[in-house]
């Protein structure tokens, strides 16, 4: 069973399998109306689900539209409507499902919910985001980065910020693909010590910087996220935003960076909190570009998933 959980566990030839697809995919497609099937039809006749426990907007549309254009067939469900929502166990619904749809999509809170999912599941699992990890993101920003300046192997990453679900799957590839990665947060937001340690044992390099304008020097690509996540209690909010204010990107930040340095950030967006207009709309940034390539990552995901 080939299951999409993290991009720690599966195998980096599978990974830089699924972009270089991914890129492939994307370029057939170009100019082509949203809408128009992909000359092939590889996911004909299979049905997917896909689960939502929080909000989404980009894993929600780029999944759905990726299953369309592949020739396939969405249902897309929230936890709360499910049976999941109210008592029913994650191995049952999974055995349940199994009996229904070829392939799972699921965004849910605990990474054991996913885990659980995955155990009981007799189709594939893709990982649409835990409270732990985010890979189809890091999927997409690998292919992103690449798509602008090549391969990322040996490249500086630096992420300010929370150190967060979006974070540990930096971490993974970091390990995986074999990039740097610096790390620039307040001491309380630092990411689990695992994610580092992993990925330092794969021999990428994984750096902590508290000062962001240090860690951004050399930086090919500048990485931030929102400084409140779905999972994070709004209570914590305002805590929050004192502790990570000073690491916010913007324009003075990134010209400690290189001057060719991308931007990315896996929306959605607080405008002028992790960072400012005048950075997400500027030259540096390739924010929308991240946006779309989710529907091509997640095609080749998705076909590496089901062997088609
Ligand atoms: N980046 C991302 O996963 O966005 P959504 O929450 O809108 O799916
Ligand atoms: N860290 C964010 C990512 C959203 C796509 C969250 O978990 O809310």
């Amino acid at each position: 069973m080939k299951h999409f959980l993290d991009i720690n566990i599966t195998d980096p030839a599978d990974l830089r399998q699924m972009i270089d697809h991914a890129r492939v995919m994307k370029d057939a497609r170009a100019g082509r109306p949203k809408g128009t099937p992909d000359d092939e039809q590889p996911l004909a006749g299979h049905m997917v689900a896909l689960i939502f426990e929080k909000p989404s907007t980009r894993t929600r549309v780029s999944f759905d539209v990726g299953v369309r254009q592949m020739g396939g067939q969405t249902m897309v469900l929230s936890g709360n409507d499910m049976q999941l929502g109210h008592g029913e166990t994650i191995a049952d619904t999974a055995r349940v499902l199994s009996r229904y749809v070829d392939l799972i999509m699921i965004r849910t809170f605990e990474e054991a919910t996913l885990q659980e999912m995955a155990e009981y599941a007799t189709v594939p699992v893709i990982n649409g985001l835990t409270n732990r990890s985010h890979p189809c993101q890091i999927m997409t920003d690998i292919m992103t980065f690449e798509e602008h300046r090549g391969p990322i192997r040996g490249k500086k990453v630096t992420w300010c910020g929370d150190g967060n679900n979006v974070f540990a799957s930096f971490a993974h590839a970091a390990g995986q693909f074999g990039f740097d990665l610096t790390f620039s947060g307040p001491p309380p937001l630092d990411p689990e010590q695992v994610f580092i340690d992993e990925a330092r044992a794969r021999g990428a390099k994984v750096e902590i910087e508290r000062n962001p304008q240090k860690a951004v020097e050399g930086a090919d690509l500048v990485v931030t996220d929102t400084w409140v996540s779905m999972h994070d209690p709004q209570s914590a909010r305002e805590r929050r935003h004192n502790q990570l204010r000073g690491y916010q990107v913007n324009e003075a930040l990134m010209a400690h960076a290189k001057p060719d340095s991308l931007f990315m950030h896996c929306l959605p967006a607080h405008r002028d909190d992790e960072a400012t207009s005048a950075v997400m709309d500027g030259p540096h940034s390739v924010i929308f570009d991240e946006a779309e390539n989710r529907l091509h990552a997640q095609k080749a995901i998705m076909r590496w998933c089901l062997g088609v």
